[in-house]
């Protein structure tokens, strides 16, 4: 028998008086299908995922380290840095931080961990399957490090000083402090009493850690912006070399639940943590994650979450149903209801005048509560045919019958998958059905159906009923149309995500009519040039009109974003009369930009939050340290200069003035070892034809001013020629290169 069993063996027998594991008699340790065990380096966490189809009825975890086996049990697992859970694939995540019991720590820069699951078979046998994790963390350690996990707080900081040998961390004190705390509890306490009360103290090669379980004996809670955080105060006196150095460990935590934002799941945690900040913190920038994966700023959007700072707090919101969320049903006073949860992982990270930077780790299960959620009724009155669809539903839901009343035959439906894992239920009823009420007169007649659904919802079959009552007026076509009116054509506009969209209504006049954007006339050569989308149907003519293209009109450029026009007039061809006219002005958001003018500025916003490390925008400059952003927020900072300023460089390149310039991340002091540290920042450039610049007068084509005088009168402004020597934009980021030709502003997009 290998020699892995015959330790585990002796040593539950001995310790835990429990016979388990290695019943397998033969030499060979059970192998699982592959696939079954996923494994994931997190940032700080090693991170197992083992699929529910495998899975039996009871399972287990134990850890080895060199002084042999050890059963988790639920308590022991919090003290020591394991999180055990079954996240809603209902597949079972064992997820343990690189500073646990029984971790093999290298340095801190490689992590051992080896383990067994241990599952009880049909017939009461148990088999171990080994697992072997292995992580670098590629992150160097923070000064501060502080993880909320499900069932436990750890801080970890640097130490004061080296290691010394042999480890004295043993021979250290803890104080703690809770406000009301008598006097004879605040006084110090060996590290092994501390241990006794929940807390258990460590230490590697560079840090000290401490980890608690949550309500522990001396934990307190604290409201923070309207946010529920517990605290556990503590400072460890810690000999060296005759003196005593203290060393504070507080941790804080939020334990706030997450709410319902209209059909979006919101969680707030404060901006800064006041327990753990004491002068005015400098933001680091966040990041979120999903199960174990981090998220891109890119997949943040896709996936159509929202992290945003407001009165002090950063929340995340996240659209019910949207990717890595789950929907359960339930019902709530006989009425169907939802809940959304998500495996949330949060990172804040900050620099503040006692730590050069911490970070702060949140893996939050977050739940919203059940929400009485409104079935969505579909009825179509055409054909004589009640057409009734009764959704959408997550796949926990399903249909038992549709009655009238809940007697008499049900009735037949079709039930309709969507992409999206959801269903809906479908069924016709001809009005001619005998269970169709028919009222009123024969030339007015009313036809109504009142249906009761009875569904489930798994696993526990919980039941609900949703009665519908459909209403159809019917009257007999009349032979006689009526006489139209003489209307003018006339304009609607509204605001897109990507532009604008202008209604052309025809009217009833039946003349010809031509449309003008701004001077110029909509013709097909625009239509092309501009990447205008139009669509004629029956009664109007719509046209999609791009932000990025000619005859828009730019007002306003800042962080708060982009505020373009456009001014639309439908003409009578004949009679050259104005017939209607749109003014429409959006607003859009952007995340990041960078404009050429013709003037020969620059424009750029940038999100400095995506550096890696993130880096405040205030610690920004181009290439002329002096050059700093004209405006910040929390994350993007917003230069605007002449290309014959701040050490922008002019090269010729063939038949064109090439200008660059780079926007630089001051945090090479701190960073110096991070293999992923972009001291060469964002390189920024523009690029104009040689001749034109040299010979026709830059006039500003867009007007970028607050105030908007509309001038666009005389068709050069528009004229395509113009646009040919604005702009070339090359966007380098972290050595991806795009490379945008005769694009006047670009946006950084997904992709
Ligand atoms: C922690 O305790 C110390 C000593 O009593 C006190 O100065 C400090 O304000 C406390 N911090 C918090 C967050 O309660
Ligand atoms: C799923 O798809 C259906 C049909 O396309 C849509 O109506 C519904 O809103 C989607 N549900 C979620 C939760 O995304
Ligand atoms: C609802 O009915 C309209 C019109 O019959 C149809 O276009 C639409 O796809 C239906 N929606 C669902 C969710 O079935
Ligand atoms: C409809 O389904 C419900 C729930 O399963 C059941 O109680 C009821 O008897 C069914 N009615 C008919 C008419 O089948
Ligand atoms: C639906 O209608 C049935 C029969 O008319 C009634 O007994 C039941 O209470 C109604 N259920 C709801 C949820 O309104
Ligand atoms: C850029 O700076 C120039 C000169 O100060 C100013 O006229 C222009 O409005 C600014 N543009 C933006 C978008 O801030
Ligand atoms: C960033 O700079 C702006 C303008 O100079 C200033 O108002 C703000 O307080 C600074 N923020 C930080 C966190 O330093």
């Amino acid at each position: 028998m290998d020699m892995h069993c015959k330790i585990k063996v002796g040593f539950l027998k001995d310790l835990l008086g429990i016979l388990l594991i290695c019943a397998t008699v033969n030499d060979t340790l059970p192998l699982a299908p592959v696939g079954t065990f996923q494994t994931e380096c997190h940032e700080r966490h090693f991170w197992l995922v083992v699929k529910s189809g495998f899975l039996s009825l009871i399972v287990r975890f134990e850890v080895e380290d060199h002084r042999g086996i050890h059963f988790l049990s639920g308590q022991q697992a919090t003290e020591c840095g394991y999180t055990v859970f079954f996240n809603h694939h209902g597949d079972l995540v064992f997820r343990a931080s690189f500073l646990a019991c029984h971790v093999d720590n290298q340095g801190d820069s490689d992590v051992h961990l080896k383990g067994w699951l241990v599952a009880k078979q049909l017939d009461g046998k148990d088999l171990a399957y080994p697992f072997h994790l292995q992580c670098s963390p590629h992150w160097p350690w923070a000064s501060r490090e502080i993880v909320c996990e499900e069932n436990y707080m750890e801080v970890s900081v640097k130490r004061p000083v080296p290691a010394p040998l042999p480890s004295d961390v043993m021979k250290s004190w803890v104080v703690f402090h809770r406000p009301g705390l008598p006097q004879d509890e605040s006084r110090p306490r060996p590290v092994t009493e501390a241990s006794d009360h929940g807390y258990r103290i460590s230490e590697s090669n560079s840090r000290i850690a401490m980890r608690c379980p949550y309500s522990s004996p001396f934990s307190f809670t604290f409201k923070d912006k309207g946010v529920e955080l517990e605290v556990v105060n503590a400072t460890i006196l810690y000999p060296h070399q005759g003196k005593v150095l203290a060393v504070s460990v507080t941790v804080a935590c939020p334990v706030n639940e997450a709410t319902l934002d209209g059909t979006h799941l919101l969680w707030s945690v404060p901006d800064i943590l006041t327990p753990l900040v004491r002068e005015w913190p400098r933001n680091r920038g966040m990041r979120i994650g999903v199960e174990t994966r981090v998220l891109t700023e890119c997949a943040i959007r896709e996936r159509g979450y929202q992290l945003r700072l407001r009165n002090g707090l950063a929340e995340v919101s996240i659209p019910f149903g949207a990717e890595g969320t789950h929907i359960k049903s339930g019902v709530l006073d006989g009425q169907y209801s939802q809940s959304v949860s998500i495996d949330l992982f949060y990172l804040h990270q900050w620099e503040d005048e006692n730590w050069p930077l911490t970070q702060h780790r949140s893996f939050r299960f977050l739940r919203t509560p059940y929400v009485p959620w409104t079935v969505i009724d579909n009825t179509s009155r055409s054909q004589e045919v009640f057409s009734v669809t009764l959704g959408v539903f997550p796949p926990d839901v399903s249909l038992h019958n549709v009655t009238v009343g809940g007697q008499g035959e049900p009735f037949s439906w079709d039930q309709v998958l969507h992409p999206n894992k959801t269903h809906s239920y479908q069924l016709h009823v001809p009005f001619s059905h005998p269970r169709v009420l028919q009222l009123g007169n024969k030339a007015h007649r009313k036809y109504s159906l009142s249906l009761t659904f009875a569904l489930s919802i798994s696993p526990h079959g919980e039941a609900f009923y949703h009665n519908v009552t459909v209403v159809s007026d019917y009257e007999e076509p009349t032979a006689l149309p009526t006489i139209p009116m003489a209307a003018p054509p006339r304009l609607e506009s509204k605001c897109t995500q990507s532009g604008f969209l202008v209604l052309l209504r025809y009217g009833t006049q039946g003349r010809s009519w031509e449309l003008f954007l701004g001077a110029r006339q909509l013709d097909w050569e625009l239509i092309k040039t501009g990447g205008f989308t139009v669509e004629t149907e029956e009664e109007h003519f719509s046209v999609g009109i791009p932000l990025f293209s000619p005859g828009v009109i730019f007002q306003k450029l800042s962080l708060q974003g982009l505020v373009a026009q456009v001014v639309v007039s439908v003409v009578d061809i004949d009679t050259l009369k104005v017939e209607d006219r749109v003014i429409q002005s959006c607003s859009f958001p952007v995340r990041e930009l960078q404009v050429c003018l013709p003037d020969r500025r620059m424009v750029i916003v940038t999100d400095t939050s995506r550096a890696v490390p993130p880096t405040h925008p205030n610690r920004t400059s181009l290439l002329d340290p002096s050059c700093v952003p004209r405006e910040t927020d929390g994350i993007r900072a917003l230069f605007n200069f002449s290309l014959d300023s701040c050490g922008t460089t002019e090269t010729v390149k063939g038949d064109y003035l090439v200008y660059e310039n780079r926007v630089l991340y001051l945090e090479e002091a701190l960073y110096g070892d991070d293999p992923l540290n972009h001291n060469d920042g964002l390189i920024v450039q523009c690029r104009y034809p040689k001749s034109d610049i040299a010979t026709k007068p830059v006039t500003s084509t867009f007007d970028l001013s607050p105030v908007l005088p509309l001038k666009l009168t005389h068709s050069e402004a528009l004229d395509s020629s113009v646009w040919q020597y604005v702009v070339v934009v090359v966007v380098v980021v972290v050595g991806v290169a795009v490379l945008l030709v005769g694009a006047l502003i670009t946006v950084k997009m997904c992709h």
